[in-house]
């Protein structure tokens, strides 16, 4: 049973330029219940929540908080009067402790005689983990010591205070491993018991299926319906909700049909006896029209071994080659014939402040310019050539990537290394945040790439991934390789599980 009405947002638009993110929508959202919101990528999701959560304003319509008339001035004010949320993009600062972090921007509360109590701070902060089950990390330490999923959990504890009554998470679980996606799952549901209201962004459907009380499907700015938990439960459901989040048919076909592992003779990379930051000892090999799938608890190295195959982490003992070439540094890795995919998008990924012309063109460069002069052409059908297969949602190239939805961004990210036609694909979950039939386009373009002989090392976090796309699976534990399993029809999520914990 839901209980009462907490936020209402009526006749709600928000427009971009052009865009019109959000087109006059209406929501009620109650005490005690785990709201999903689901959409293509770029129909309204993350808009419609960061006006609710003071980080954006409206152009027009209203939204109410229990009863009243709500327009924080900032998430801060949301916070402290009872909204609170957990941003698709990455917001931690660097160069503050993990305690400065959580309580960033209430210093004011632990502050007497205008001295800052840091060891209440730090108390505070270190409870906060303790009561959230995160064991790894301390108040005290150094957010620049957090892996990119440590910072993500930060986050989430920064919104824990006692008086938050909703809290937005929007698609969060992406940017955590196995263990941060048990300790959000547990912490939404007492949530819910304690009569809080979560609305939960995500465009995984079994997630949303799962953790779900209620969904609210969303398209071009628009609320499509809503499912309640029996209409989840129906047999057709994940069907209908595909339907009414795209508009037409999505078929269930996502993966490689066939289960035969192959590939060339000619090696593409190489890990001999290498060892960088905690990987000891790594050796496997690559081969040319190869899938290789990375697995394993994110703690096991394996976002580690993706950095040193492009040069990113420094090789302590051994080799790392690339077609029969060390490896030195980035630009080394590509001119090798190298692309990389990083999970943080946000700060290893793409320039930001660039449009989306020039980040798809940024690997290319040589290609498109002559005496150090890039052909603006040559720039513009490059990026083209890529936005329209990958339904890039914008209004130009020569947009910003800023302005883009999430998903939309991650398409970038994945498109600049096609246009540059990459050999080797060094891929850190690449469907990261992109929807359903962004996912199906990703999965037809990698079984492409494949078959025109390139190698990919495909490092997932998710099973079915990986199971259903890769010749082998490598499965790291304790950044040493636990187990491999060759591509067949019989193997099982079970199969990899076993060799991960
Ligand atoms: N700051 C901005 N400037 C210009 N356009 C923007 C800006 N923020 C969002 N948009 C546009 O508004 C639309 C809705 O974006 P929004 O981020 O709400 O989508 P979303 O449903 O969260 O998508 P995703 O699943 O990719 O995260 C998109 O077309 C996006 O490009
Ligand atoms: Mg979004």
């Amino acid at each position: 049973m839901v209980g009462d009405l907490l936020v209402e947002v009526k006749d709600l638009s928000k427009n971009f330029g052009q865009t019109k993110a959000l087109k006059k929508v209406n929501l009620k959202f109650f005490a005690g219940e785990i709201r999903g919101l689901i959409g293509e990528n770029g129909s309204g999701k993350s808009t419609v929540t960061s006006i609710i959560s003071g980080m954006q304003t409206a152009t027009s319509g209203e939204v109410y908080f229990k009863g009243k008339k709500w327009k924080p001035e900032s998430m801060s004010e949301a916070q402290k009067h009872g909204i609170a949320m957990v941003l698709q993009e990455a917001n931690t600062a660097c160069g503050c402790s993990v305690a400065e972090n959580i309580f960033a921007g209430r210093f004011e509360e632990f502050t007497k005689f205008g001295i800052v109590n840091m060891k209440k701070i730090n108390d505070e902060a270190a409870k906060m983990l303790k009561n959230l089950g995160i064991t790894n990390i301390k108040a005290t330490d150094s957010l620049d010591k957090l892996t990119f999923e440590d910072r993500k959990l930060i986050e989430i504890v920064r919104c824990m205070t006692k008086d938050v009554e909703v809290c937005i998470f929007d698609e969060t679980t992406t940017a955590l491993s196995h263990e941060g996606r048990t300790i959000l799952y547990k912490l939404i549901r007492q949530m819910k018991d304690e009569g809080k209201c979560v609305i939960f962004i995500s465009h995984d459907m079994d997630e949303i299926m799962e953790q779900c009380s209620y969904l609210t499907v969303l398209r071009d700015g628009e609320i499509i319906g809503h499912l309640n938990r029996e209409e989840m439960d129906e047999n057709n459901a994940e069907k209908k909700i595909r339907y009414m989040m795209v508009g037409r048919e999505i078929g269930d076909a996502y993966y490689r049909a066939d289960f035969k592992a192959d590939h060339l003779d000619e090696t593409a990379l190489e890990f001999i006896n290498a060892s960088f930051g905690n990987v000891k000892d790594l050796t496997f090999k690559l081969h040319k029209g190869e899938i290789i799938g990375l697995g394993g608890l994110s703690s096991c190295g394996m976002h580690e071994v993706g950095r040193a195959a492009f040069g990113i982490e420094k090789i302590s003992k051994g080799k790392v080659l690339l077609f029969g070439k060390d490896v030195l540094n980035p630009l080394n890795a590509i001119r090798l014939g190298a692309g990389y995919i990083s999970k943080n998008r946000d700060t290893e990924a793409l320039i930001m402040d660039g449009t989306i012309g020039e980040n798809i063109a940024l690997p290319s460069l040589s290609d498109i310019s002559k005496f150090s002069y890039i052909s603006p052409k040559k720039e513009r059908d490059l990026a083209l050539a890529q936005i329209e297969p990958f339904r890039i949602k914008c209004e130009s190239e020569k947009k910003l990537v800023s302005s883009l939805s999430g998903g939309n961004k991650q398409k970038v990210s994945f498109a600049k290394w096609t246009a540059r036609n990459s050999d080797i694909l060094i891929m850190d979950c690449p469907t990261r945040g992109v929807d359903i039939g962004v996912k199906q386009f990703m999965y037809s373009l990698i079984e492409k790439m494949k078959k025109e002989g390139k190698a990919i090392l495909l490092i997932s976090e998710e099973m079915s991934e990986l199971i259903g796309m890769c010749d082998k699976i490598i499965i790291m534990k304790d950044f040493k390789i636990s187990g491999e399993l060759e591509r067949s029809a019989n193997l099982k999520e079970t199969d990899i599980i076993e060799y991960m914990i």
